[in-house]
């Protein structure tokens, strides 16, 4: 990361927002300084944003309905987070693949958080993938994120186990644990100028 510290959040959801919980704990804890800029949701029912209310966070519904393609939302998502002054983009449970559109305009400041341990289970259902392919460990990945799906740069990884009974609720659950922490962890680097990124290796320093 170049220039000034990122410190103003731009957090994308879609669901339950437990990840933005998390980072909204950790930075009332006074753990990570930065301040949540805005909370983006593409769905109007997702409890995430009950979650930014309750923290008095400014938040956006923005649904993709009305316009003509994906390249058109992401700009207009852009210009959502640009109006905040946002400069590190906070992918917690969003659940759209993201265009060039908005991955050029936010070059290695944006995070995505993914259930399982990259480049393992890309994509939907990473829980379920790994519980089918009969892996007896998964978790979570934290990587910046690139024009491909779930293909960026990993910053941070947490280890799970996966038990023989387990089902893709039980396994969620137990790997949501880990990202609380590890995502957290993560963007305390990044605000603490701690990451550079070469190629599509990440270093971290003391
Ligand atoms: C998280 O488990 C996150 O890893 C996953 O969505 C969940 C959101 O939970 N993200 C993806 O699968 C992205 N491909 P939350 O809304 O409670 O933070």
């Amino acid at each position: 990361m170049s220039g000034n510290l990122p410190s103003r959040l731009g957090v994308l959801v879609s669901g339950n927002g437990t990840n933005l919980q998390a980072i909204i704990d950790r930075i009332e804890a006074g753990d990570i300084s930065a301040e949540i800029a805005c909370v983006v949701s593409d769905k109007s029912d997702a409890f995430a944003l009950t979650r930014a209310a309750r923290h008095g966070i400014p938040a956006v519904v923005h649904e993709n309905i009305g316009f003509p393609e994906r390249r058109a939302y992401d700009a207009a998502t852009v210009e959502i987070l640009r109006s905040h002054k946002v400069d590190l983009i906070i992918l917690a449970g969003f659940m759209k693949i993201l265009t060039d559109v908005m991955v050029s305009a936010f070059p290695n400041a944006i995070m995505n958080i993914h259930p399982a341990l990259l480049p393992s289970f890309r994509g939907l259902h990473a829980q379920q993938q790994a519980i089918d392919y009969g892996v007896r460990y998964s978790g979570c990945t934290v990587h910046f994120v690139d024009c491909g799906t779930d293909t960026g740069p990993i910053i941070l990884q947490s280890v799970v186990p996966v038990e023989q009974d387990d089902t893709e609720a039980t396994l969620s659950a137990r790997i949501q644990m880990a990202e609380h922490q590890t995502f957290a962890a993560a963007i305390k680097l990044v605000v603490e100028g701690k990451i550079r990124v070469i190629g599509r290796k990440v270093r971290i320093s003391a």
